[in-house]
């Protein structure tokens, strides 16, 4: 959190997205005995058991809320459901006649067993660690909700945007609502600082990144302020390249997340006005040896200037070995493992 504040940490804090989930053998075996993903995110004592395995294993700084982007679409009355090898399916919306029946104000009603997870965390969690609340980037969302699933090309999503603008207009501005309610529970919760994960930020060239990702950031980032006015917020606009430069002063939100893509050089400009997060990359991770650890102390290094929080350029993979993280958290911290 003072990290967050714009002090810059001798030593970084480090927490890892996805540091929850089937990396870690405990998670596997509760996931086997819980039937679906979704029900580990709706029954707060398993997202609480989740939240904190990684904190007992790592003793990361600060913890993630367990839970999924996809539980907002899910809660809006887009249904969602999640098979095992193939990701999220989800019933698609297509156009402006798919709206019926969906509703933006029914999500805060539908996720009381997330925020009860929160407040939950929040009691167990040591006061010095943070609580890190999250939501998916309402692009991003948009994206499962209109393609179906994960995408490669995003046809249906950009063919909506460019044959009937306002319809979609639509969809955003109801996930847009939705995400504010959401986000502002999790606070109200117990959240200290909240996430905004927008992994498919690089899909749009410059005009549809500001109008689908920049302005309804901006209008969550001002929403949660007029409740919340010191909330911090992390946007993590992946993969976005040079668009990455002006989009904390457009959107207004107080840390940015770096992909793995972005070079050191860029972030130390973007470090001079916000504090920024990131950017190991997930499958270095994975690797380990040497490489790791010289990476490592690069991205230390470079950003040891100004506010940095360390983290991954993306979510940690499954096939990541538990002890390659214990390693990072040890040599952030000048430890043996
Ligand atoms: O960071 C954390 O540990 C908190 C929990 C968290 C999950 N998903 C749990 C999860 C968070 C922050 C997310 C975010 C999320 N979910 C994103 C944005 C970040 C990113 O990785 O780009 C996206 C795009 C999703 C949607 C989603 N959920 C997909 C595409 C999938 C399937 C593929 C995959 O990566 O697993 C999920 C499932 C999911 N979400 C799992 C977990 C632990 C795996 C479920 C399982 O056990 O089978």
């Amino acid at each position: 959190m003072r990290v967050l504040a714009g002090e810059t940490a001798e030593v970084p804090p480090v927490w890892l997205m996805r540091q929850a989930g089937r990396y870690l053998p405990e998670y596997r075996k509760l996931r086997e005995s819980a039937g679906s993903f979704l029900d580990l995110c709706y029954t707060p004592e398993l997202a609480v058991e989740i939240t904190m395995q990684p904190i007992r294993r790592f003793d990361f700084d600060a913890a993630i809320l367990f839970s999924d982007i996809l539980v907002v679409p899910d809660g809006m009355g887009i249904g969602v459901g999640f098979e095992d090898g193939h990701g999220p399916v989800v019933d698609p919306v297509r156009d402006a006649g798919d709206f019926r029946g969906l509703d933006p104000d029914r999500v805060a009603g539908h996720c009381a067993p997330v925020y009860e997870a929160v407040s939950a965390i929040r009691a167990a969690l040591e006061p010095e660690k943070a609580l890190i609340g999250f939501a998916g980037g309402v692009w991003t969302v948009a994206t499962y909700a209109v393609e179906g699933g994960s995408s490669r090309n995003f046809e249906a999503v950009k063919h909506w945007i460019w044959s009937d603008p306002a319809g979609f207009d639509r969809l955003i501005d109801m996930l847009t609502a939705a995400t504010i309610e959401h986000l502002s529970c999790q606070i109200d919760a117990g959240a200290d600082c909240v996430q905004i994960f927008e992994s498919w930020a690089g899909a749009l060239a410059e005009p549809e990144f500001h109008r689908y990702v920049v302005a309804p950031t901006r209008r969550i980032v001002e929403a949660l302020r007029a409740r919340h006015e010191t909330v911090p917020v992390i946007g993590f606009p992946r993969a976005a390249g040079r668009s990455i430069d002006g989009y904390a002063a457009a959107t207004g939100v107080t840390a940015v997340g770096l992909d793995t893509g972005v070079p050191l050089a860029q972030a130390q400009e973007i470090q001079k006005s916000v504090p920024v997060q990131g950017n190991l990359d997930p499958i270095l991770l994975a690797a380990g040896g040497p490489a790791l650890a010289e990476r490592i102390a690069e991205i230390r290094a470079g950003l040891a200037g100004g506010p940095h929080i360390f983290n991954l350029g993306h979510g940690i993979v499954p096939q990541t070995p538990p002890d390659h993280v214990a390693e990072l958290v040890a040599t952030l911290r000048g430890e043996a493992a």
